[in-house]
Parts: C-alpha cells; structure tokens; sequence
C-alpha cells in the first residue's frame, strides 16, 4: 500500500508504523511524508488505542532527505518545514498514546518525529541528534521548541550548536528518551509497553495527555482549572465505574 512505510494493526488495537526506506536510512523525502500522512489518517480511522513507530534496517530514521534540500527556494523549503510541522503536530494530537521504538540513527526530522510521540525507548546502540547545524541550517519541524521543552534550553542549545550525536545512554540522562534496552530486546519492551497501554483505560489516557501537553502550555491558573474539568470527566467515563469497581472488588479492572 505505501512504497515507504509498513502499517500493521493488532488485534488489541496497537498500529505500527515503520519506517522502510533502509537504502536511505529512513530519510523522510517528499514521499515518505506524504505517505505518513495518510497512513495518519488511517490510524484515526482504524479506532487505534496504541501507535507505535519503528525503523527497519539500521536506522529509526536519519532525518530529512539532503538529496531534495539542493536548489530549493527558500518559500520552497518553508512549504516543506510546515507540512512537517503539521504531520509531526498531528502525532502529537492523537488521543491515544505514541511511543518511538528507536533502534539506531535517530537524527534530524528523525529526533523531531521521536520527540512528537508520547514516549521513546530506545536501543543502546541508538544516536540521537540534531545535525542541521553542520549542513548550514537549523531544526525545521519543531526540534528547537521540542527539543528545549524536554531536556531544557541547556542541553538542546548545546546539541543544536554542536549537531553532535548522542548516545542513548546519554539520552536517557537527560530525559529524552525513557528506557534503553539491549538491541534484540527492543521489540519486546516496546510491545509490552503497547500491550499495557492499549488495555489501559483509554478515556483516561487521552485526557491525562491532553492535560500534559496543553497543561504545560498554559499559564498555571488555567492550566490547573483544566485538569479539574478533564479529572471530573474521566467520572462521566464507563471507565471510571470499572477501575473503582474493581479495586472495592479486589480484582483486576476490565477495560473495554
Ligand atoms: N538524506 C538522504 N540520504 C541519506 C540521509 C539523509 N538524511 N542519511 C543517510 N542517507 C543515505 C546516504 O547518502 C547513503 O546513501 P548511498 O548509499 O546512496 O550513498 C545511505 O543513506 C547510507 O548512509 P551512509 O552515510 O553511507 O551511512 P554511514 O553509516 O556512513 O553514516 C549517518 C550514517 C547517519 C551518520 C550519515 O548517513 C549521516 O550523517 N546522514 C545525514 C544525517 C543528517 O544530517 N540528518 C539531518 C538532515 S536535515
């Protein structure tokens, strides 16, 4: 169905999207954007309660394509920043939570993508970075907001600055990613994560992101008085019923 992009669904709801543009290390050329964008459209149509994004090969993806960057026009390549930006902000919209299973290069567009999912585990032989700087060009779809957002101005100015990689050990000391596992393990930490998530109350999850993202985005007073309204309609939710239920019951909640 996509030339670069693999999409499954499970059963329990949990769609992954990879990346399979291996003979380019999953560079995001025009294509593979456009691609992704649809396969978007197919997750809010599939009832996901999960999406996962991988890397075939030996990359998660190695940023945007150089190849297509020569002889842009500068409005050219504004175009190309907010389609990204817009495919990147639409990820991280989703009601339901995202996770980036990082198995190697993760740079550029790559780190940008990483960083619009909800979480990110990572393989100990993954890099991490925002190499612009070395090409003459700075983050274009989002990383200099999102990335000072995760890790605080300190360390992003200084990955920007320099574009050096770094590795997922260092990732994970500063925040950006949530847990690093052995390369062969890596499959089966993320789908136990995907597992857990897609069983979870889903009602709840979505208004938990919402309260953190939009939340943090907000002056306090407001930003609190929206988690009110978000906590009291998580008590209008089936969902509700069943985890209090269960826990007077002594049992394990059933979510639908
Ligand atoms: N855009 C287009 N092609 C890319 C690419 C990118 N961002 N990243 C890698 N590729 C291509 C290479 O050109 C090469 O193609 P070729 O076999 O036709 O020559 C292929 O992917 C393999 O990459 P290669 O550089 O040979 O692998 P490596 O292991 O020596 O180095 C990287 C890996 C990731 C360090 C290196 O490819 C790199 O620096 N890529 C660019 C990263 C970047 O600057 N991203 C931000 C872009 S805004």
């Amino acid at each position: 169905m996509f030339n670069n992009l693999l999409y499954e669904r499970t059963d329990e709801g949990i769609v992954t999207i990879t990346f399979t543009r291996e003979k380019a290390l999953n560079a995001l050329n025009n294509e593979t954007v456009r691609e992704l964008e649809q396969a978007l459209e197919k997750v809010k149509d599939d009832n996901a309660r999960v999406l996962v994004f991988k890397g075939s090969g030996r990359a998660f993806i190695a940023g945007a394509d150089i190849t297509e960057f020569k002889g842009k026009t500068a409005s050219e390549i504004k175009l190309f920043s907010l389609v990204l930006q817009k495919v990147l902000n639409e990820i991280e919209l989703l009601p339901i939570p995202t996770i980036a299973a990082v198995n190697g290069f993760c740079l550029g567009g790559g780190c940008e993508l990483a960083m619009a999912c909800d979480l990110r585990i990572a393989s100990n032989i993954a890099l991490f970075g925002q190499p612009e700087i070395t090409l003459g060009i700075i983050p274009g779809a989002g990383g200099t907001q999102r990335l000072p957002r995760l890790v605080g101005k300190t360390i992003a100015k200084e990955m920007i600055f320099l574009g050096d990689s770094i590795d997922s050990k260092r990732a994970f000391k500063i925040g950006l990613v949530n847990k690093v596992v052995e390369t062969e393990d890596l499959d089966s930490a993320v789908n136990d994560l995907a597992k857990r998530l897609a069983t979870g109350p889903s009602f709840a999850l979505s208004q938990a992101k919402e309260a953190i993202d939009r939340g943090t985005e907000m002056a306090w007073l407001d930003a609190i008085q929206m988690e009110a309204n978000l906590f009291s309609l998580t008590f209008t939710h089936e969902d509700m019923e069943e985890g209090v239920s269960a826990f007077l019951e002594k049992r394990k909640a059933q979510f639908k």
